[in-house]
């Protein structure tokens, strides 16, 4: 089984410092623990309100981290420029509403191929490794692969939010979508919501290859700091992983 690769979100960290505005508390000092943490990359998602990360952030990001940052990016003209300029190793295509408190769905690379398709394009093009985050929906991986996206991330938010039967179900759809994806090419990431008490059943699953993972790493880091918070997600993690050997 491949090692799973973990990416610290550190949006939130932002998002306590556009609270006051300001530099204080700044998102590349948490990248910079979270490298010493144990993090295989750095999440970052440039909204078009700018209500967390700035456009500063994305470029003091590239210059002084070394983990590969993964880019979250609506598909939209002024965000493919800005990932054009920065050439993150990796950007993830999501869907954007202004209103809504976070990202709430996955994108429909179904309905949306033809705004998609030069997107994912353009981006590959100039070497950034493409990601799309999609529901766990068979149609949806075809339509991905159609696409020629590389990389999918499996959206876990309703698995979080869920419990009992409903989780079940949530976990065996993503469960199936990570296994139908990884048989037709596509390299398979997971994220949205994950906690301590959500990350194991989804960590044992083989195919996946990456996890992302930002709003519970920020807020338990309040209680313990973020580096300690960080190390017991990896920690959790592997135990998951290993005990699925
Ligand atoms: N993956 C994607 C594509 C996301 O949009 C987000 C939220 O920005 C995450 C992962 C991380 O989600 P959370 O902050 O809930 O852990």
């Amino acid at each position: 089984m491949h090692r799973l690769r973990l990416g610290v979100n550190i949006d939130h960290v932002a998002t306590v410092r556009e609270a006051r505005g300001g530099k204080f508390p700044d998102p590349v000092r948490a990248a910079k623990i979270a490298a010493g943490a144990g993090a295989d990359g750095i999440t970052a998602h440039l909204r078009e309100d700018r209500r967390h990360i700035s456009d500063d952030d994305i470029d003091r990001l590239s210059r002084e981290i070394d983990l590969p940052l993964n880019l979250e990016m609506a598909p939209t003209d002024e965000m493919l420029e800005i990932a054009l300029r920065h050439r993150p190793h990796a950007a993830c295509i999501v869907p954007e509403k202004r209103e809504e408190r976070t990202t709430e769905g996955g994108i429909d690379a179904a309905g949306q191929h033809n705004r998609l398709a030069p997107v994912v394009r353009v981006l590959g093009g100039a070497n950034i490794r493409v990601s799309l985050f999609i529901e766990a929906d068979r149609a949806q991986l075809d339509a991905a692969k159609l696409l020629g996206a590389p990389v999918v991330e499996l959206h876990t938010g309703a698995y979080c939010d869920s419990t009992g039967t409903d989780r079940e179900n949530h976990l065996r759809a993503i469960r199936d979508a990570a296994s139908y994806g990884a048989s037709i090419g596509l390299e398979i990431h997971a994220g949205h919501g994950l906690g301590y008490d959500t990350v194991g059943p989804i960590a044992a699953i083989p195919e996946i290859r990456e996890l992302n993972i930002g709003h519970f790493l920020v807020g338990e880091a309040i209680f313990v700091g973020l580096e300690a918070s960080i190390r017991e997600m990896r920690r959790l993690m592997d135990e998951a992983r290993n005990a699925a050997r």
